[in-house]
């Protein structure tokens, strides 16, 4: 590409970052000065799953006001909604899905027209606001008094039995990907940032914690048996950031400015695990620049939480099979807070570039893990990240293994795998080596701040790459880097390489022992083992794995189960790669473990695999299949049983 029309690229880019509305401003010399009026020059990159037109106009600030109601499992209230327009405009566009839509009325209580559009079964509902013509500059309030449904697929509304204490019920909210519409009725695309605040009115008993500053943290005398809570987010997110949690919650601080939040009789347990969050966070600010959002909190949720976690801002949500007793899944905690600045400062501006928020995100987590915990445990990271890479490859239809992959007419949650995570992760690592670290690491930085606040495509990925780091004059590092061919072609390019791990190289050797030379688990050193070289080991499978089956005999499952203790394993992520060897080889002496562990954890990355593999061992597996999903079906939330609904049914439907 020519010098010319790099620099013009850079500078567009420039132009319509600075005017996507946030409330930090990166000077950079060489930037033109923002024509007067400017909102013309805003570009949006097309979002097929939101129904909004933000280039007409667009959201800019959100303010809740909502009360949950748990025995009709309905949060209602108003969303009052600060929107902009292109002077003459007479329409706002929302997104919403499955939503009461009561009235929208303007600031002064005046009813105004809406339409809610045909329901289209990935995007929900264009709701479409009519208002008076704006003027330029200008904002229109607007109101709107909805109800959520019980069936709401970002909320998850427990049962008390379904909680750690077991004597209050529990709310939470997920909205990543497309969800939170089907809770907040506002322009939901990870494209169009939005301020918002809240108050959140929740049973006497009860606390609410949100992805934001916590105004009341003890709350306000509301009506009778209630009290509220109120939240403010000044920072510009998107959409899908924006989450709510209502239970018996406390907190414990664990260093300056970080803590948990979980329900009481988890909360030692959890100040213990993550007792080194502080070195985390201190580990991140060292390589890639501040800690933009103030505290950072851990939310344990119970188990249903569908997640590993989710990294909503301030406060990241995750489930409690992290807390595994040895601080051995702590890596997950790096992950969600590298999101600070991955994925919640620079956001992919559609879901077809999740690998900008998700790929970037394992590379710094992987950073943050080196620096608190050793090159050694990094590697085996990368390692198992490489093979779960591999076998995704080898797996997929090879369009999909594109980084910037198509989700025309498709979920975005059909975009989910390896792929932008560990692909994603392989590509920046491959930066890396080439350029050297110091100069990778002085790019990265300098990514996350000029693009802080904005949305971030791939194309404008490479642009800033190419500005900043490979420059135009360096044809040989531009062609041994191979970037386009990493972000749109499928497969691995050439320059790729495998990360090698000795500790794990150990493990492939007593693993040959026992898989390949049939010789005994007791000669297998399990007990000296971490977490990670147990997962390598039970992650083991023959050459051509996908035509192999049953690679263990009954008595060298017997040997194993007995030998490292397996059906005590309170490693979710060790009981997982087990139970998965167990299935395939319709071992049923497993049979009441893999119940026990469906039953007690709601994980998608878990569950849906298990329900998977049993489904895949049809006369065996299916009528287990069956008979625990309908057991566990009602505790799991809307975005897991979505997703095993398609593979086992919905039991006695
Ligand atoms: N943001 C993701 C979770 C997500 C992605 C939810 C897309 C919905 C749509 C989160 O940061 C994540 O990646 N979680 C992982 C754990 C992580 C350590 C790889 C998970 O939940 O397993
Ligand atoms: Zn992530």
């Amino acid at each position: 590409m020519s010098r010319a029309r790099l620099a013009a690229m850079a500078s567009t880019l420039a132009i319509v970052a600075a005017l996507s509305g946030c409330g930090v401003s990166t000077p950079k010399s060489d930037m033109p000065p923002l024509p007067a009026s400017a909102s013309a020059a805003v570009t949006y990159e097309r979002d097929i799953h939101s129904f909004a037109q933000p280039q007409v106009a667009r959201v800019k600030h959100v303010d809740l006001d909502l009360v949950a109601d748990f025995a009709t499992r309905t949060l209602s209230g108003t969303a009052t909604l600060d929107v902009t327009g292109e002077p003459g405009a007479t329409q706002v566009i929302l997104d919403a899905r499955n939503l009461d839509i009561r009235s929208v009325a303007d600031a002064g209580g005046k009813a105004l027209t809406f339409t809610l559009g045909d329901e289209d079964p990935i995007r929900g509902q264009a709701l479409s606001v009519t208002l008076p013509a704006f003027e330029a500059g200008t904002i229109q309030k607007i109101v709107v008094t909805y109800s959520t449904r019980p069936d709401a697929a970002a909320l998850q509304w427990l049962t008390p039995a379904q909680t750690a204490g077991g004597r209050q019920p529990f709310l939470f909210s997920q909205g990543q990907a497309i969800l939170t519409r089907t809770w907040v009725p506002t322009q939901d695309s990870p494209g169009i940032r939005q301020t918002w605040s809240a108050t959140i009115t929740v049973p006497e008993a009860l606390k609410a914690v949100m992805s934001a500053e916590m105004l009341t943290p003890d709350g306000e005398a509301a009506g009778e048996g209630t009290h509220s809570y109120r939240f403010r987010m000044t920072n510009p997110v998107p959409p899908y950031l924006i989450a709510l949690a209502v239970g018996d919650l406390a907190f414990a601080p664990v260093g300056d400015g970080v803590g948990v939040w979980t329900e009481p009789g988890r909360l030692e347990a959890a100040r213990t695990e993550f007792s080194e969050m502080r070195q985390l966070v201190d580990a991140a600010e060292t390589l890639y620049g501040p800690y933009r959002w103030g505290r950072y909190d851990l939310l344990i949720l119970p188990p249903s939480f569908p997640f590993g976690g989710m990294e909503n801002p301030r406060l990241t949500f995750a489930t409690p099979t992290v807390i595994a007793g040895d601080k051995s899944l702590v890596s997950l905690v790096a992950h969600e807070l590298a999101h600070s600045w991955s994925g919640n400062l620079v956001t992919n501006a559609t879901w077809a570039d999740i690998w900008l928020n998700e790929g970037t995100t394992t590379y710094f987590e992987n950073r943050i893990m080196e620096a608190v915990y050793g090159r050694d445990r990094a590697l085996m990271l990368q390692v198992l990240g490489w093979n779960d890479l591999q076998a995704s490859l080898a797996d997929m239809p090879a369009l999909d293994t594109r980084l910037h992959v198509d989700l025309e007419n498709r979920d975005p949650d059909e975009g989910l795998n390896d792929i932008p995570y560990e692909k994603g992760a392989a590509f920046l690592r491959t930066i890396e080596r080439i350029v050297g670290r110091e100069r990778f690491d002085a790019w990265l930085k300098g990514y996350f701040e000029r693009n802080a606040f904005r949305p971030m495509t791939a194309a404008g990925f490479l642009v800033d790459i190419r500005a900043n780091l490979v420059g135009p004059d360096d044809a040989a590092l531009e062609r041994q880097l191979q970037l386009d061919n990493w972000v749109y072609q499928p497969g691995l390019p050439s320059n790729a390489v495998a990360p090698v791990s000795t500790a794990l190289t150990a493990v492939d050797t007593a693993a040959n022992g026992f898989f390949v030379s049939k010789g005994p688990a007791s000669a297998i050193p399990w007990a000296r083992w971490s977490t990670q070289e147990r997962q390598h080991f039970l992650a083991w499978r023959p050459e051509g794995a996908a035509a192999a089956r049953d690679w263990l005999t009954p008595q060298q499952l017997a040997d194993l189960e007995t030998t490292l203790n397996l059906r005590a394993e309170g490693n979710a992520e060790v009981l997982f790669q087990w139970l998965q060897i167990a299935v395939a080889h319709r071992y049923q002496p497993a049979v009441p473990t893999l119940e026990r562990f469906l039953t007690s954890q709601g994980r998608r990355k878990f569950v849906l695999p298990l329900f998977t593999s049993l489904w895949a061992e049809g006369d065996w597996g299916r009528p287990i299949a069956t008979r625990i999903y309908a057991q566990t079906r009602p505790g799991y939330h809307p975005v897991t049983t979505g997703s095993v609904d398609d593979v086992v049914g919905v039991p006695g439907a």
